[in-house]
């Protein structure tokens, strides 16, 4: 039996084809028509007026905090439970990451603790919906937002496709973004989106994302502000579209595999299973919570199962070192365990990994 990654890029045929027709076309392989193609797809998708493509989720958090004036001496409030490209957007700009803990149910930035850290230096919040899930009062945190001024980024590198009732995942902010990068629900390799409804921010990061120049013209030599390169290849604009148009059928298939395991494993008592509204969430990936945890990995490698430990709580990490009180974080780090969770996943191999979770649960 092969070894069943805890997660790997999915694409056949569509996506070897439309590569060799563009290559076939004579295009210049960076950013071009392809890529303006795939931003009105992907604002069409998640129901939003403008979207930019950039080259990964870092740069679209990097571009929207810039689009927002993020600078040196705001703070940035963020969870302290994140992928580390949230924090390292804002301090990489200069601003202060403020960390907070995350809500013991979803996993996102708790509400309460967020309204304690707003400062006169709050220049904006990233809302990261962490594994497709949400906070279930996502409207307050837009609310307050509005009501103080803040600029509200949505992290939804991990939830494109996921909804709150009818209305997509990264589209509540004034800004949302998402990634393309091989772990994600569709992917590209590398990839990111920001996607808005407001034109003067969108007109911003074009030229942010194109080194500031005014007229996207590579040979337009006027410069308005100070931008950087984060720009995307046609090359891998037309794989992006291709997965794009299987990302409904992911999204059925994702809900479908998240109600199998916790059907399978839902009557273990050693175990927790995160809340989850299959209705809305297509989760990234399938995530469980145990004591064991480290063993329990051990234990599912020697069976030829991968899986991923939870990221640890940031604010603790060498490269921040910030002091704090984030008891949800570090009590979901330490036992957070992901399972496998690729889009060609097949139910006999879920079926599989559960079997030897329950092997694991007798002997010790
Ligand atoms: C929550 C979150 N934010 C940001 C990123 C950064 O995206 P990328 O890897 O495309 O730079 C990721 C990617 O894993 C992520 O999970």
């Amino acid at each position: 039996m092969k070894f069943i990654n805890q997660i790997e890029p999915v694409f056949d045929e569509k996506e070897k084809n439309a590569v060799m027709a563009y290559l076939n076309s004579g295009g210049w392989i960076t950013e071009f028509n392809k890529t303006r193609e795939l931003e009105a797809m992907m604002a069409s998708y998640t129901g939003s007026k403008f979207c930019s493509i950039v080259a990964n989720g870092t740069d679209a958090l990097i571009a929207a905090l810039l689009a927002a004036e993020v600078k040196s001496g705001d703070e940035v409030i963020v969870p302290d439970y994140t992928f580390v490209a949230t924090p390292n957007a804002a301090e990489l700009l200069g601003a202060k990451a403020v960390f907070v803990d995350v809500d013991r149910k979803n996993f996102c930035m708790d509400f309460e603790c967020m309204k304690k850290a707003i400062t006169a230096k709050t220049k904006a919040i990233m809302l990261v919906s962490i594994n497709a899930r949400y906070p279930n009062n996502i409207m307050e945190f837009v609310e307050l937002c509005k009501e103080k001024g803040i600029i509200l980024i949505e992290d939804a590198a991990q939830s494109l496709g996921s909804k709150v009732g009818n209305k997509q995942i990264g589209t509540f902010g004034n800004m949302g973004t998402y990634s393309f990068s091989s772990p994600k629900i569709i992917t590209s390799g590398q990839g990111g989106a920001i996607v808005t409804d407001n034109e003067e921010l969108f007109e911003k990061i074009k030229m942010i994302r194109n080194f500031g120049r005014v007229n996207p013209n590579p040979y337009s030599d006027r410069y308005l502000v100070k931008g950087w390169n984060f720009k995307f290849t046609d090359i891998q604009a037309v794989i992006a579209m291709e997965q794009l148009k299987k990302l409904d059928a992911r999204v059925a298939r994702r809900k479908d595999m998240g109600k199998l395991y916790y059907r399978l494993l839902g009557e273990l008592k050693w175990l927790e299973l995160p809340e989850t509204n299959f209705n809305n969430s297509a989760l990234c990936a399938f995530d469980i919570l145990c004591e064991k945890r480290d063993q329990l990995q051990e234990f599912l490698r020697q069976n030829r199962i991968g899986t991923r430990s939870f990221y640890p709580a940031l604010h603790s990490e060498p490269a921040y070192n910030y002091t704090g009180n984030f008891p949800v974080t570090e009590y979901i780090s330490k036992r957070g365990l992901w399972l496998p969770s690729s889009n060609n996943l097949i139910n006999e191999e879920i079926s599989y990994v559960c079997e030897k979770i329950f092997e694991f649960g007798k002997t010790r």
